[in-house]
């Protein structure tokens, strides 16, 4: 039931606090601040190697996670979608875990994959939302999440919750491994159990999100950038505009721009910036400097310093709270969700069952 909302997807969204909640409860103990995956057969300390292969959104919680798994466990991370993994002949060692993200747990490029991986001999894990659902009878360490059921076609909440798990999986095996001191796990905990009030006051921003989706709905292209770990964000707000707007939209590394896609930018193109403050952010101004220079529209998404910094002269801004880095790409989520919700409202298409989308894409 969709209550007192218009959409399922917009009840989705409001739910992740909730949900994202529920699902860290399962994967860390506030207690002692601890990571505590589930009981799992398999000693994940043992792993030298993971390989990530989803589709569409769950693709994209994988490619934020190998920045993850690379940074805290220092792990190598091989990371593709599985219409190209199933066909190129990957090279799998003795000692990895292959990593199956799906919310349907019944994606049959996922599945395929999945299969050729547990013939080669990898550990299968699996992060699916069905635990009753084909991958999950077939792994070898099942990684719930706990959104339940998602009805709009477009993922939402099923998406922070594969961070959330992924994000406990990292720190998991980089304490197996012996990368985190019982101090930097306990601080890692205290910022993930944060995550839910920051989703909270993310979703505060709704109106203004709505205010503001006017100013892009008329646009025929839009460009998203982000960097590090939020450039996958910059995808998944692509991917979610054209779904449910019909409108095109391509994610980018911010600092890819000056290498094509600077071209396309007049002031007919919007161009969303995924930006919270730190390291990186002076290198993204300067991008944004090359964009407004051409006369591009930008919309920047970042915390209170950083729109102090670079939010004059854009088209608008939406603030969201300042966040450890590490929960950062499941907060920026939020808005990136709520734009393409309130573009799609706009132009008046159908949200929740987008045309030519199907929810499980069980053929090939
Ligand atoms: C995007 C979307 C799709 C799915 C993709 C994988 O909003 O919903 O891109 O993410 O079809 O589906 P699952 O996660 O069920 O394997």
């Amino acid at each position: 039931e969709k209550g007192e909302y218009r959409h399922f997807m917009l009840k989705e969204i409001f739910e992740q606090p909730t949900v994202v909640a529920q699902t860290l409860g399962s994967y860390l103990r506030q207690s002692d601040r601890s990571v505590a995956l589930p009981q799992l057969d398999v000693d994940l300390g043992e792993i030298n190697r993971v390989t990530i292969v989803a589709c569409g959104t769950s693709y994209y919680a994988g490619l934020v996670a190998k920045y993850w798994f690379e940074q805290f466990a220092r792990l190598p991370v091989d990371i593709d979608v599985a219409s190209e993994f199933r066909y190129r002949d990957p090279v799998l060692e003795p000692g990895g875990l292959a990593l199956f993200i799906s919310q349907s747990g019944e994606t049959a490029d996922t599945l395929a994959a999945l299969r050729h991986c547990k013939e080669n001999g990898q550990t299968i894990g699996a992060v699916v939302n069905v635990p009753t659902s084909t991958m999950a009878r077939e792994a070898d360490v099942l990684l719930p999440t706990h959104a339940g059921p998602e009805i709009g076609v477009a993922s939402t909440k099923a998406f922070t919750c594969q961070l959330a798990v992924l994000a406990a999986l990292a720190a998991h095996m980089a304490v197996k491994r012996g990368r985190l001191s019982r101090a930097q796990e306990e601080e890692i905990v205290e910022h993930l159990l944060e995550t839910p009030a920051s989703l909270n006051a993310a979703l505060d921003h709704d109106d203004d999100i709505a205010a503001m989706a006017p100013l892009i709905a008329p646009a025929r292209d839009v460009l998203y950038l982000g960097r590090g770990q939020d450039y996958p964000l910059a995808m998944e707000g692509a991917l979610k505009l054209k779904e449910i707007s019909y409108i095109h939209a391509e994610g980018y590394a911010s600092g890819e721009m000056k290498h094509g896609p600077i071209a396309l930018i007049d002031e007919n193109v919007p161009v969303i910036v995924i930006a919270p403050s730190g390291p990186l952010f002076e290198k993204t101004v300067s991008n944004m400097q090359e964009v407004s220079a051409r006369g591009g529209k930008i919309v920047l998404i970042s915390d209170a310093e950083g729109i102090a910094e670079a939010g004059e002269g854009c088209m608008a801004t939406i603030e969201m709270p300042h966040v450890h880095p590490l929960i950062a790409p499941l907060v920026y989520a939020v808005p990136v969700q709520l734009l393409a919700y309130h573009v799609a409202v706009a132009k008046g298409t159908d949200v929740d069952q987008p045309r030519n989308l199907a929810k499980s894409v069980t053929v090939e």
